[in-house]
């Protein structure tokens, strides 16, 4: 059986905090929760994951670097560094593999800081305000470009 195309999930800082993070804004679901959403999904659609998390900038930069030539799409939600990180956009603007951005949290309905994403500049799509819904339906949306982008 061929083997199933990797999708990277990214995800950045204080995210590792979620579930007891402001649940009011960002939900229940812990990141481990969502790992495992995200998983069972991707088992569903034909694809594989590799789920991370970091709190540091450059291990970000390098991870996105590192998956040129190996993942077939990125799913990244940077946090609070989509709204300053221009190295992150670098590191994206290089990638030859589709990219979608996901914001747990409705961006645009909160400070006027968030409203801006470097991270938008490189994403095919944005998902945000829908919560850990938005994780999977980025699955489901990378399942769909991979598939229309092979019969091109
Ligand atoms: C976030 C939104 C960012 O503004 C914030 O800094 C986060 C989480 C979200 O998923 O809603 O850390 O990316």
């Amino acid at each position: 059986m061929p083997k199933a195309p990797t999708i990277l999930i990214v995800n950045g800082p204080n995210l590792n905090m979620l579930g007891s993070r402001d649940p009011a804004l960002y939900g229940r679901d812990s990141l481990a929760d969502i790992e495992k959403a995200c998983r069972r999904r991707a088992g569903e659609i034909g694809l594989a994951v590799d789920f991370r998390q970091s709190n540091h900038e450059g291990e970000i930069v390098t991870w996105i670097q590192e998956a040129r030539g190996r993942a077939a799409g990125l799913i990244i939600n940077a946090g609070a560094y989509s709204h300053s990180s221009i190295a992150i956009l670098d590191a994206l603007q290089l990638a030859d593999f589709p990219v979608i951005e996901v914001h747990l949290s409705n961006i645009f309905r909160r400070e006027s800081y968030r409203r801006h994403s470097y991270v938008s500049e490189a994403a095919r799509g944005i998902i945000c305000g829908l919560g850990s819904l938005g994780y999977r339906l980025a699955l489901d949306a990378m399942a769909q470009f991979l598939k229309t982008e092979k019969e091109v």
